[in-house]
């Protein structure tokens, strides 16, 4: 689906394209911690709807992050785009409105791929070093994604023998994490922030591709200002740091997604 120009018509959003697509916002299929997701005229194509709630330690922890699922779905789709110009394939279809875009509907791989460059939260916690401490290479995990059990640590072994991947999804979920950090690092380095770690998921169409699904933004990712340090993430939520608000305006001013005040 190319789209050149899209408008807004109620619960209906047309896509332009070459047969002018209309993408019908259909039933909720699912309704996250941060977004909802819905059906549409298109099996292949659902709507994700991004909320302001934030929610940490699985869930016990519960609040709003005002104008955060603008922000969140801007900068996701933004990034998304940029990470297709680098190779990696993504579900991203087209921008709905402020809260809303079409993605590909995937099955999603139900791994967290955490990549960290430098020691903070679990890992910091785990291993007893200090949160700062630049690791001397990225590392990567995986979390086998369950609520119940608090998406618990596990190795690519653990992945393939409870049949949550295959090698070669490991395998081609591995090379995209590692391009995935490239690209951010770099691009997020230019705009005066050290990219601490993140958490990404996949997912997989209907002929068996993967492809990077759900979000890259302050709620994923750990920011830190290049300079001072100062925390520009969800950080400032999970640990009653204040300033939550603006902090993810910070970021999306300096990616250059909103204006400078
Ligand atoms: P951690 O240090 O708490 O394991 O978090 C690693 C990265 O993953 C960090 O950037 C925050 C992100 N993350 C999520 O996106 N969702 C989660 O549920 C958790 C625990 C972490």
């Amino acid at each position: 689906m190319v789209c050149s120009h899209r408008k807004t018509l109620g619960k209906q959003h047309t896509i332009s394209d070459e047969e002018d697509t209309v993408v019908e916002k259909l039933d909720m299929i699912y309704e996250g911690k941060a977004k909802k997701v819905f059906k549409t005229g298109d099996e292949n194509v659902v709507i994700v709807d991004y909320k302001d709630d934030a929610t940490a330690f699985n869930g016990e922890k519960k609040g709003t992050i005002v104008g955060k699922g603008v922000i969140n779905n801007k900068m996701t789709n933004f990034l998304f785009q940029k990470l297709e110009k680098a190779g990696v394939p993504t579900h991203y279809i087209e921008e709905l409105s402020d809260r809303e875009t079409a993605v590909k509907k995937v099955k999603i791989i139900p791994l967290e791929v955490i990549v960290r460059n430098v020691a903070a939260g679990s890992f910091s916690k785990r291993l007893g070093i200090e949160e700062g401490f630049q690791l001397l290479c990225p590392t990567l995990e995986f979390s086998y994604k369950d609520d119940a059990l608090g998406d618990p640590l596990i190795n690519d072994y653990f992945a393939i023998a409870i049949g949550a991947a295959t090698r070669e999804d490991i395998d081609t979920i591995t090379k995209y994490a590692f391009m995935v950090n490239d690209f951010l690092k770099e691009f997020f380095g230019e705009c005066g922030i050290d990219l601490i770690d993140f958490k990404i998921e996949f997912g997989k169409t209907d002929d068996g591709t993967i492809i990077l699904a759900d979000e890259i933004s302050p709620d994923t990712c750990r920011f830190w200002d290049k300079k001072t340090h100062e925390k520009l993430d969800k950080d400032r939520f999970r640990r009653d740091l204040g300033g939550v608000e603006d902090a993810y305006q910070e970021v999306a001013k300096r990616i250059g997604l909103v204006q400078e005040s």
